[in-house]
């Protein structure tokens, strides 16, 4: 324990040192999580019956779909007058739908959209699925959600997911509301879901409600995603309740049923 607290430590930089002091709670989380892992060997720790060589095509597939970016990134300048920047994680959850395959998907949490277009472009290339989303419209600030957000509130008169693309949205089921009321009605129409995906409102306890309401709705095999999983210790000790290990690449967190 000591030892991976010094390994730990020694890989910080001086703000997330700032963090952690901050927010004691967080460090037996910190101590206990598996390390951030780059795309590739997240997903392959994920899919153990998956090949390095096909996860390699899949992220070649990401990598190189030139259309899907310059969409995406002339839509979000027209509004947000900055280009996207597309994170490690987005990577990872597009490897995960390409995966996984899933016939349903779940998640909470839409803003403008970037995390239901990087699903819709998997299932696309999958040529099956199709996604509900949940928001509560962010038309001001949301504290512990989008007030840590570079953009804190949806641009004048669009709705959640306004980012995403025309030719996708054939696969897309948008229900407006609070996850608290809706999530359990909404899983409730489904037979089973194979991946849920929380990133809607980060207070420990209404995490620690969505993991627990998608839960029993997951097919056997199937996945429990969690933005911002390191903002609480929730998906942590979700994990070790339900004795499932879990990977991370950066925030991004993953365990499957
Ligand atoms: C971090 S943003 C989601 C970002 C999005 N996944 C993306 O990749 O662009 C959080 C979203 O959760 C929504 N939200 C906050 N509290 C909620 C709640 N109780 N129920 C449903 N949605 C909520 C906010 O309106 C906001 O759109």
């Amino acid at each position: 324990m000591v030892r991976r607290a010094f390994s730990v430590i020694s890989h910080l930089s001086m703000a997330s040192i700032w963090m952690h002091l901050s927010r004691p709670r967080m460090i037996p989380v910190h101590l206990g999580a598996p390390q951030d892992a780059a795309p590739i060997p997240a997903t392959l720790a994920l899919f153990p019956g998956v090949t390095k060589e096909q996860v390699e095509v899949t992220s070649a597939e990401w990598q190189g779909n030139h259309h899907f970016f310059w969409e995406l990134n002339s839509n979000f300048f027209a509004r947000r007058s900055r280009r996207l920047q597309f994170s490690p994680k987005g990577e990872f959850l597009y490897l995960i739908v390409r995966l996984q395959k899933p016939a349903v998907m779940v998640e909470t949490g839409v803003f403008d959209g970037i995390s239901s277009t990087i699903i819709l472009q998997a299932m696309e290339d999958n040529g099956t699925g199709s996604l509900v989303s949940i928001d509560l419209p962010a038309h001001q600030p949301i504290a512990e959600s989008t007030d840590a957000m570079k953009e804190r509130e949806l641009p004048d008169g669009r709705d959640p997911g306004w980012l995403i693309p025309e030719y996708l949205r054939h696969r897309h089921r948008l229900e407006l509301g609070d996850s608290r009321k809706i999530l359990p009605e909404i899983l409730q129409q489904q037979s089973a879901i194979d991946i849920f995906l929380h990133d809607s409102l980060h207070s420990a306890e209404h995490m620690w409600f969505e993991y627990e309401t998608a839960w029993p709705c997951l097919r056997s095999g199937g996945l429990l995603l969690s933005d911002d999983a390191t903002w609480t210790p929730a998906f942590h000790r979700f994990s070790r309740v339900r004795r499932r290990s879990y990977v991370r690449v950066d925030d991004l967190a993953a365990l499957r049923k």
